[in-house]
């Protein structure tokens, strides 16, 4: 796997150089295999790339009906809360480009729980991927073409916090989980770590100084443990951040305004 760190001057320069990145990402993926498996963030950060993303651009447009929009995770609250990650993603980007309806997978949060919200998008997810299989069969986990993810101040991404499990069990894609005490919202549905690292990439958009702390220490961690050639086993047992157990298949590039040293 590939790893690239690009720091840009601040957040705009972090949208516009993610954006671009991924008009090309989406255009080779279309032309490769006529679509684009797009896994979008929740949080702040993404906001002005999904604006970037949005904007008439003749020369950088993406060839929206052959794109396919997903969520990492979400927060158990009605789409048209603040706090709801679809509706930060459908006023940003969803509302302003020619994607069709169908092409857009929102974890459903109007369930009666979070349990079945999280199991009902396990189950869209594997029937999405099953009908795309020349197998016919759902495949061990979901392979997106990119996922987009944040970084938390402790390290989560996603909604895979530190000290919860990363993974469902059971061959689960999607499962629910209790955010820390100190989060707006706290019951959450989010891709298990194991989905995300099914992906042929992933970016970080990580900006904001109140981040350095946590990206650098991640950084550093991951410094340790190429010394000490740990096993992945061992690391996932010792690892406090989930945002650094994240390696997809092909590529993981990291965008920041933090100027790291
Ligand atoms: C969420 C996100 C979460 C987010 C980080 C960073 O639903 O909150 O998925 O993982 O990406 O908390 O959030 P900011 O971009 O707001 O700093």
């Amino acid at each position: 796997m590939k790893r690239e760190i690009r720091i840009c001057s601040d957040k705009e320069e972090l949208g516009l150089s993610a954006g671009r990145l991924i008009y090309s990402l989406a255009e080779s993926s279309i032309k490769k295999k006529g679509s684009f498996f797009l896994v979008l963030s929740g949080g702040k950060t993404p906001e002005r790339l999904y604006r970037f993303l949005a904007r008439p651009r003749p020369a950088l447009r993406i060839e929206w009906k052959s794109v396919y929009v997903f969520w990492g995770d979400e927060r158990y609250v009605p789409r048209d809360r603040p706090e709801s990650n679809y509706r930060m993603a459908f006023d940003s980007l969803l509302s302003k480009v020619p994607l069709p309806a169908e092409n857009i997978f929102p974890i459903p949060t109007q369930k009666d729980s979070v349990e079945e919200s999280a199991s009902a998008y396990d189950r869209t997810l594997k029937q999405f991927f099953k009908k795309r299989n020349p197998a016919g069969t759902i495949p061990p986990l979901p392979e997106f073409d990119l996922i987009l993810l944040g970084i938390g101040k402790d390290g989560h991404t996603a909604s895979l916090f530190p000290g919860n499990p990363l993974s469902g069990g059971r061959g689960r894609w999607v499962m629910p989980v209790e955010a820390p005490p100190g989060y707006a919202v706290h019951k959450r549905i989010t891709m298990t770590l194991p989905s995300i690292n099914n992906a042929i990439r992933v970016i970080f958009l990580v900006s904001g100084e109140e981040k350095r702390e946590v990206l650098e220490k991640i950084l550093m961690e991951k410094a340790l443990f190429l010394e000490k050639e740990k096993t992945i086993h061992e690391e996932k047992t010792t690892s406090t951040y989930p945002a650094r157990l994240v390696r997809p298949r092909e590529r993981l590039i990291l965008f920041t305004d933090i100027k790291l040293r």
